[in-house]
């Protein structure tokens, strides 16, 4: 069975066996938390046994971008699409993957220097698959409102997906965690609901969708656009605005969305029941709009995947 022990990975322009792929205790991305990643998943249609890698040309985007934000040149200048692409589908090939799993590919500062900066150090890229099942539940989550704020975009933007932002997760994911909820909610400084730890929101109210705007401190999900488009595509009306903490309490339904929880339904904010306490008609429909697209069962989408033909090797 695949394990990330026992895998090849890519790192900084090779294939090597995972235990080969190490970096400095003195990297510089290691210390300061100087990284940025994305994480794609590829899926197994059941029937068809293809592999799918999701949207990876988005994914690749999005880490160009985080790229830009912290100033990471090698990457912007090294990288197409088309490369990127291609060693996850290799990454795909040489481990043998015959099920769904998660890619990890994460892209930092690359020097054994003193001192956290962004200009003049140069940068590598590591990609690595991850067996992941769900990685929240999908039947109904409790959540809760962390008393961690959401860092602001003067602080660690939120729109590139920094590794050290993720402290600002792991203090809110630890704190839902261990007051027996499923997932924590993010509020940004201006009090306004902005994601899950790791994980954009929507929740729906008089039928409508709706989804905190980008400029809320929240990670442009991949799976978030997807929403709003199938949303859209199949006459939910969708809106993008602000959400206060006592609109989500109110709200008929709420689901999260991401790479990892894919599309998970909320059935309790801070002990509120949201709509009847059961994962809601618009969330469930999206839910399966979304898993039949993934999987390829939905032919109009078939521009979101790129399949990986095992023969190839
Ligand atoms: C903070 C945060 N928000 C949202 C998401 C969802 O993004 P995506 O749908 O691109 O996986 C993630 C997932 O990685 C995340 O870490």
């Amino acid at each position: 069975m695949f394990s990330f022990e026992n895998s090849i990975v890519y790192h900084k322009g090779e294939y090597v066996n995972s235990s080969d792929a190490s970096i400095s205790i003195g990297n510089t991305g290691f210390l300061y938390g100087l990284a940025v990643f994305t994480g794609m998943r590829v899926f197994k249609n059941p029937v068809t046994e293809k592999l799918y890698i999701f949207r990876p040309k988005d994914h690749f985007n999005r880490l160009k971008f985080s790229c830009k934000i912290l100033r990471y040149e090698a990457f912007q200048k090294n990288y197409s699409v088309a490369q990127f692409t291609e060693i996850i589908k290799q990454l795909v090939i040489r481990n043998n993957i015959t099920s769904d799993v998660y890619i990890r590919a994460t892209n930092y500062s690359d020097e054994t220097k003193i001192g956290p900066r962004l200009v003049g150090y140069k940068d590598s890229l590591s990609i690595h698959l991850y067996p992941l099942g769900d990685y929240v539940p999908l039947t109904g989550m409790k959540c809760k409102i962390s008393s961690w704020v959401r860092a602001g975009d003067s602080a660690i933007p939120a729109r590139a997906k920094i590794s050290g932002l993720y402290v600002n997760t792991a203090f809110a994911k630890a704190e839902a965690i261990l007051d027996g909820y499923d997932e924590a909610i993010f509020l940004n400084n201006r009090g306004h609901v902005v994601e899950g730890s790791a994980e954009n929101i929507f929740i729906v109210r008089n039928g409508q969708l709706i989804t905190p705007p980008t400029g809320d401190e929240i990670l442009e999900g991949i799976t978030r656009a997807t929403i709003i488009e199938l949303a859209k595509e199949r006459g939910i009306n969708c809106v993008e605005r602000s959400i206060s903490r006592t609109e989500l309490y109110a709200a008929d339904e709420v689901f999260l969305t991401g790479t990892g929880a894919k599309v998970a339904p909320v059935t309790e904010v801070d002990k509120y029941v949201i709509g009847s306490g059961t994962v809601g008609p618009i969330s469930k429909f999206l839910q399966d709009s979304y898993l039949s697209a993934v999987r390829g069962d939905s032919p109009e989408y078939s521009h979101w995947l790129e399949e990986v033909v095992v023969s190839a090797k």
